[in-house]
């Protein structure tokens, strides 16, 4: 009987021990928890904001795009496109090297903005030396719009 009753005193000596570590389990496993919830809030969070960018712009990309030219570059990257799609480039080298026409490199250096219009608009009104006449199309002044014409001026001025 009387080692009985030790054993239940042991027992109950034991208990506060029991749960104290049962405590210290749980608040751990809240501790934990409350991390991983944190984790969990931040990154949606995160995402939240990212997706709130996307929808709506962030500012600086919205503001400049890498790819949108504005003023003299769209003038030029356009006259580039015409100098193309017009065949220019066929006779006419930007890499400093005459070919069936004389090369646009270091040409605005030479001469002014109206000579390049003419050269343009009235091929044989003045010969580039050392080329003959009837060689460029003269159909330019009727294809071409004022705009475009401009264009080309600006991107062999460009060069
Ligand atoms: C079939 C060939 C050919 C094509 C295509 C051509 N050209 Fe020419 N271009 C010439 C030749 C040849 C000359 C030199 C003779 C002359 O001055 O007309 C010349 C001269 C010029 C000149 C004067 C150059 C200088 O050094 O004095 C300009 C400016 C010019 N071309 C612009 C253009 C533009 C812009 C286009 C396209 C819209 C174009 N050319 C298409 C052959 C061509």
């Amino acid at each position: 009987m009387t080692t009985e009753v030790q054993d239940e005193s042991a027992e109950v000596a034991d208990q506060p021990e029991q749960e104290k570590s049962f405590f210290a389990r749980g608040a751990l496993i809240g501790l934990v928890g409350g991390a991983l919830a944190a984790i969990l809030l931040i990154s949606v969070g995160g995402s939240v904001i990212s997706l709130f960018d996307d929808v709506f712009g962030s500012g600086e990309e919205a503001a400049a795009p890498a790819e949108e030219l504005t003023g003299d570059a769209l003038l030029i990257s356009t006259g580039s496109n015409l100098a193309t799609t017009n065949g220019c480039i066929g006779c006419h080298s930007v890499n400093g090297l005459d070919g069936t026409g004389p090369t646009w490199t270091g040409l605005a250096a030479r001469v002014d903005e109206e000579y390049l219009r003419r050269g343009i608009l009235e091929p044989n009104a003045e010969i580039a030396e050392g080329f003959t006449e009837g060689v460029m199309p003269v159909t330019y002044a009727d294809t071409l719009s004022a705009e475009d014409v401009d264009a080309l001026v600006a991107y062999i001025q460009s060069l």
